[in-house]
């Protein structure tokens, strides 16, 4: 398989989870010498061997096209995906190579989504959002749908991510994703377009008090998918907020026809490392077999995908889930 910018923050913690799930991984990047440092430190730690290290420009259809031939699968850590992942799918698309990336721009991961035709259509499997966000409120949202056995009317999400270290990558995604000044909730079924830093609010979660915000993030398509609430609203930590150092807590609130809310929480250490091994083990599982079409983790693998991934537990209603929740997925 290949892993573009296996030697970023994300791509390096990726391609351990990768090598230590056995699996053979061509790392690519814009420069070589990290690539080959990256090379030699995974083989030096877990006598990983690579399927080699290649040189690409995301930008550049025939680079791409050239670096893409003949693998397995495609891992994409090149954001901001709202810009850079339409030319890696179309490639991957036109070689019939599944891909699956870590996006959680909320036009990235509904653009993605929205490709489900064209992917049945090549037979290729194209997963999304394989990261801490949003595949984290995901598990609480599919637990909480499955405890409820009924629609919710309401359903929110919120997020805070602890990260050891904030790329260039991480930094360019959160400008050009907060820029325009505008966040999406669903209201009876529909986007709704509002300034950002409406609907401002603190939530209690992770033993802490946090101020949330509405933001452009792909939990909303997430949430709505895996709860088919018509009202859906996805919360970021607000940047000029004060972190909590409790590390990576994920929060989920779904409302009953009948008024009645359940919660649930999630607690994963740092932020990225938890997206390295969401990321690594939905390959793992797509390269095993999974149906073509555009999905979200939770759609193809189920409830369980990110607790086995992580070991992370799930708490509903500050007690522990109930083993056996729907975790059957899809595939
Ligand atoms: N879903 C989640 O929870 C989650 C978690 C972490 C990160 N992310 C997202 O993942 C993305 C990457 O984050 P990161 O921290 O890994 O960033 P990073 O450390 O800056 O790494 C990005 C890598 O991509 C490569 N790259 C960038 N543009 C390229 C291009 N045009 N062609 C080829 N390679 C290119 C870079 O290669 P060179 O070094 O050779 O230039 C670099 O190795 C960001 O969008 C971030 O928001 C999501």
């Amino acid at each position: 398989m290949l892993l573009l910018g296996a030697a970023g923050n994300s791509g390096r913690l990726i391609a351990a989870e990768l090598a230590a799930r056995g699996l053979s991984v061509r790392l690519a990047g814009r420069r070589r010498g990290p690539l080959e440092d990256l090379a030699r430190a995974l083989s030096a730690a877990d006598g990983a061997t690579t399927a080699g290290v290649r040189t690409v420009e995301a930008g550049d259809a025939a680079s791409l096209a050239g670096v893409i031939a003949g693998v397995r699968l495609v891992l994409s850590t090149i954001g901001p995906f709202a810009r850079q992942a339409g030319p890696v799918i179309d490639a991957c698309l036109a070689a019939g190579v599944p891909y699956v990336d870590i996006a959680n721009e909320w036009a990235a991961v509904r653009g993605l989504l929205d490709r489900g035709d064209q992917a049945r259509a090549h037979g290729v499997t194209l997963v999304t959002g394989a990261g801490f966000g949003p595949a984290a409120t995901e598990t609480l949202v599919l637990r909480l749908a499955g405890q409820m056995g009924t629609v919710p009317g309401l359903v929110r999400v919120a997020a805070a991510a602890e990260v050891a270290h904030r790329s260039d990558g991480v930094r360019q995604t959160i400008q050009e994703s907060l820029s325009q000044g505008v966040a999406m909730t669903y209201r009876d079924g529909q986007v709704v377009r509002e300034a950002l830093g409406r609907g401002a609010t603190v939530l209690t979660f992770g033993g802490a008090q946090r101020q949330m915000l509405p933001g452009p993030v792909g939990d909303l398509e997430t949430a709505r998918l895996a709860s088919g609430a018509a009202n859906v609203v996805a919360y970021i930590a607000d940047p000029a907020a004060p972190g909590s150092g409790t590390g990576s807590w994920a929060w989920a609130e779904a409302t009953g026809p009948d008024g009645q809310t359940f919660t649930a929480e999630l607690r994963l250490g740092e932020g990225v490392r938890a997206t390295a091994a969401i990321a690594a083990e939905t390959a793992r599982r797509v390269l095993a077999g999974a149906r073509p079409g555009a999905w979200t983790p939770g759609q193809l693998f189920g409830a369980g995908l990110v607790t086995d991934a992580t070991g992370a537990e799930v708490a509903v209603d500050g007690q522990p889930a109930v083993p056996g929740m729907p975790a059957g997925g899809m595939r």
